[in-house]
């Protein structure tokens, strides 16, 4: 019995991979090494080149492993990019879920945990966000997400495939014994951009606005450790395998950091002075996004390990110290 990782060589993904696999599972990997490092990929899973929307890929897997629960972490999440390639990102998250789901209902698979997003609500209305509040998404990359839970409930309804949907803030950090981490190519994600200052790789860090309705100006975000993250799959696994219904939970650390105060914290962190300036603001971003996540506590008994934006960081700077060139397999 194996749980399929769609995405597992990507950021999050190999951290889910590697957090299985020291619990002792089987686990599969299918990833198309778009955006992920095939050096990312625990030795210890078994790994498919492949494309979820291939429906003869999936069908090779679903015939040769005895798959039980999918995770599915195989869908693009930048922001900005949606905004300017918006089909890009209904093709890929979109599109492969669609995929995805025909091969569960046909190999009769009952189980998927899926990595969903806070920017599928958009501008929030009250703050923290709780899971029953609206979705209406203000990015393509946000509405892509919000069209996969949506699937996936009717998909729910039509063939009895339980889903948890697991609506990330923002994850940041890497694995604690240093050996992986966050590498994207180009890197848009605050926490590797103020690493890559700190490392001497970039000259400075550009603010995107400080003219928001926050209390410094710069936008609110909710940081939550990868490591952290990969526990609530884990755990969401478990709910669905004891017979529980499908749902949505948030999972953030309640507590919000504003672009400047991440900045701040990092040059603590790092003992670097990290340059900085205001730039324009980048389209598509809410004031601030915080999470209600006591539903993931209450529920799952989810217990985040990392409660302290320093300690994130800190795992993010070992892991940005030690591999100045990332995985280094790019061309
Ligand atoms: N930012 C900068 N300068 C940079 C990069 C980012 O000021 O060079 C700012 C952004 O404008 C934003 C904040 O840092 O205010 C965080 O930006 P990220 O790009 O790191 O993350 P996002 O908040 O845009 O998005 C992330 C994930 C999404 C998820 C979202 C939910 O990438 O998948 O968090 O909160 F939906």
């Amino acid at each position: 019995m194996s749980i399929l990782v769609a995405g597992g060589a990507g950021y999050i993904g190999s951290h889910m991979v590697k957090q299985l696999v020291e619990s002792g599972e089987e686990v599969v990997v299918a990833d198309n090494l778009s955006t992920g490092h095939k050096k990312a990929i625990n030795p210890k899973a078994k790994f498919y080149y492949g494309d979820i929307r291939d429906r003869a890929f999936l069908d090779r897997i679903f015939v040769n492993e005895d798959i039980t629960a999918v995770v599915h972490f195989a869908a693009f999440s930048i922001v900005p990019e949606s905004m300017q390639e918006p089909l890009k990102y209904f093709d890929n998250n979109t599109g492969g879920m669609i995929t995805l789901l025909e091969a569960m209902r046909d190999f009769k698979v009952k189980y998927i945990v899926f990595s969903s997003t806070a920017a599928t609500y958009g501008i929030p209305e009250t703050m923290p966000i709780k899971e029953t509040d609206p979705q209406q998404p203000i990015n393509p990359y946000g509405l892509s997400k919000l069209m996969m839970e949506k699937m996936m409930a009717w998909a729910d309804e039509a063939y009895g495939i339980k889903f948890v949907a697991l609506r990330y803030f923002n994850v940041a950090g890497a694995a604690a014994d240093g050996t992986i981490g966050e590498d994207h190519g180009p890197e848009t994600h605050l926490v590797p951009i103020i690493m890559q200052v700190a490392q001497g790789k970039r000259a400075e860090l550009s603010i995107f606005g400080d003219d928001y309705n926050t209390p410094d100006g710069t936008n609110v975000r909710d940081y939550v450790h990868v490591m952290d993250l990969a526990d609530a799959h884990i755990l969401a696994l478990k709910y669905l395998e004891a017979g529980n219904p499908s749902n949505a939970f948030n999972l953030g650390s309640s507590t919000g950091f504003s672009n400047k105060e991440m900045l701040e914290a990092a040059r603590e962190v790092t003992g670097k002075e990290i340059p900085a300036k205001i730039a324009p603001r980048r389209p598509g971003d809410p004031d601030s996004l915080v999470a209600a996540s006591d539903k993931a506590r209450e529920v799952l008994n989810w217990q985040p390990k990392y409660d302290d934006v320093h300690d994130i960081i800190a795992t993010a700077w070992q892991w940005h110290s030690t591999h100045p060139k990332g995985y280094d397999d790019r061309n």
